[in-house]
């Protein structure tokens, strides 16, 4: 009986090795994937550079519901501001591509857009913003 429990007991412990070995590869596979993904907290470049090309053919007057729908509530429908940041003159305080990565990836306590509004409606509410708040008019 003793003699057979024995390498039983060994191979059990050895199984029991490979299955920690094994799941705390998967963990550091996992560990990476989220570190990965969470990138930094920016907008990739080629987030960026695909929303760029939305901006160059924005539709403002779709920016002005995606404004009203999903921003207004922080900032104003007159963009004076509250929760959020008041929007005059943004469009002196941020490049377009740094407008386009704020609503993107969000700031402080504004939320990230990305997988929320479509690229063309990012571009079309920065567009929208960036032409009623900015002084360019
Ligand atoms: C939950 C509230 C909230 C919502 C919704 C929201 N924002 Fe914001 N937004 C903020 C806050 C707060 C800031 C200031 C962030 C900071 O710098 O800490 C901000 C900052 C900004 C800025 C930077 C302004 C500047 O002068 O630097 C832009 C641009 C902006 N938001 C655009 C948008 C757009 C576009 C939407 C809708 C798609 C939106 N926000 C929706 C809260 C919000």
């Amino acid at each position: 009986m003793s003699h057979r429990a024995t390498p039983c007991g060994a191979r059990s412990r050895r199984f029991v090795r490979v299955r920690a070995i094994r799941v705390s590869v998967a963990l550091a596979l996992i560990v990476a994937l989220v570190l990965a993904s969470c990138g930094g907290g920016d907008a990739a470049e080629v987030d960026l550079e695909r929303l760029e090309q939305a901006f160059a053919s924005a539709d403002v007057a779709l920016g002005s519901e995606v404004f009203g729908d999903s921003c207004s509530v922080c900032h104003g429908s007159d963009g004076s501001g509250g929760v959020g940041a008041a929007l005059g003159g943004v469009d002196e305080r941020l490049t377009v591509r740094d407008h386009l990565a704020v609503v993107w990836t969000g700031r402080g306590s504004m939320p990230p857009f990305s997988g929320i509004l479509t690229d063309a409606e990012i571009a079309a509410v920065v567009a929208y913003q960036r032409s009623t708040f900015g002084d360019e008019r």
